[in-house]
């Protein structure tokens, strides 16, 4: 008998899918409902980075301060491969609108998340003026190499597709969620012809400081990557930066977890 309840406890623990999950945010009113949200968080800092481990409903959930910009999304985020090997990496935060279809509390699903700072020109003499619609895209920086030496260079990089099915079904109330492209750069764009050059150029419908950089590094490990990102501000509709945004979009995320199964 007791051989029996043995078996059906470990079928059923076969059947029940825990994931583990690193979510991250930038700053702290990115990450600060998620940490929260968590079921016996104990908190770990490391160099420069800090990450708070817990759970959410069946899940097991690191919640990731990675601060601004590529190089502390890129460092945090494989710190946090290593040390808590997540089976799925989101990221999530505000953003600045590209397109004109979108305004602030609207929700960005990532499906291709491209590096808009990798920009290379041809050489121009002494005299020739700068013209920032010559730029060509830099792609040997989104470059990944596999265990057998192979080198494969990207265009962009995808969010999970099962991530995104997951997403699009959530039911959120403060702007309607999207699907498209994220572009990601050390930069904060103001200026509106810019801003329109990048969109006409990358498809961009959000800009922001981080996802490609954490999407490179999953690709890298293989490890199902999901980019959110909420419209926090827009120069194309005059928008200001709106802190409540930062909120609704780890509402949305904590959601999006929730319904993993
Ligand atoms: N441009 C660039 N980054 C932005 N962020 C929010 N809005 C924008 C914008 N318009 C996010 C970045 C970074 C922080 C400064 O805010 O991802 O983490």
């Amino acid at each position: 008998m007791k051989k029996i309840i043995t078996s059906f406890l470990l079928l059923s623990s076969v059947a029940f899918s825990k994931e583990t999950i690193l979510v991250q945010g930038a700053m702290d009113m990115e990450v600060d409902y998620l940490i929260k949200s968590l079921e016996n968080p104990t908190k770990n800092h490391i160099g420069g980075w800090t990450f708070w481990k817990g759970n959410i409903g069946e899940h097991d959930v690191i919640v990731s301060r990675t601060e601004v910009g590529l190089v502390n999304a890129a460092a945090a985020t494989a710190i946090g491969i290593e040390r808590y090997n997540p089976t799925i990496i989101i990221n999530q935060g505000t953003s600045g609108g590209h397109d004109s279809s979108l305004h602030t509390g609207d929700i960005v699903l990532g499906t291709e998340v491209v590096n808009i700072g990798a920009i290379r020109t041809e050489r121009k003499e002494e005299g020739i003026s700068e013209n920032m619609r010559d730029g060509i895209f830099f792609d040997v920086v989104q470059r990944l190499r596999d265990k057998d030496n192979n080198l494969t260079t990207h265009k962009v990089f995808k969010s999970d597709l099962s991530l995104i099915k997951v997403a699009k079904n959530i039911k959120y109330t403060n702007g309607k969620i999207s699907e498209g492209v994220i572009g990601s750069a050390d930069q904060w764009n103001r200026e509106i012809e810019r801003i329109k050059y990048l969109n006409t150029t990358f498809k961009t419908m959000t800009e922001e400081m981080e996802s490609v950089a954490v999407a490179q590094t999953a690709k890298a490990y293989d490890i199902p990557f999901l980019a959110v990102r909420v419209l926090s501000n827009t120069e194309i509709h005059n928008e200001d930066f709106n802190p409540k945004t930062a909120l609704w979009c780890q509402e949305f995320t904590l959601d999006v977890i929730k319904n993993i199964k």
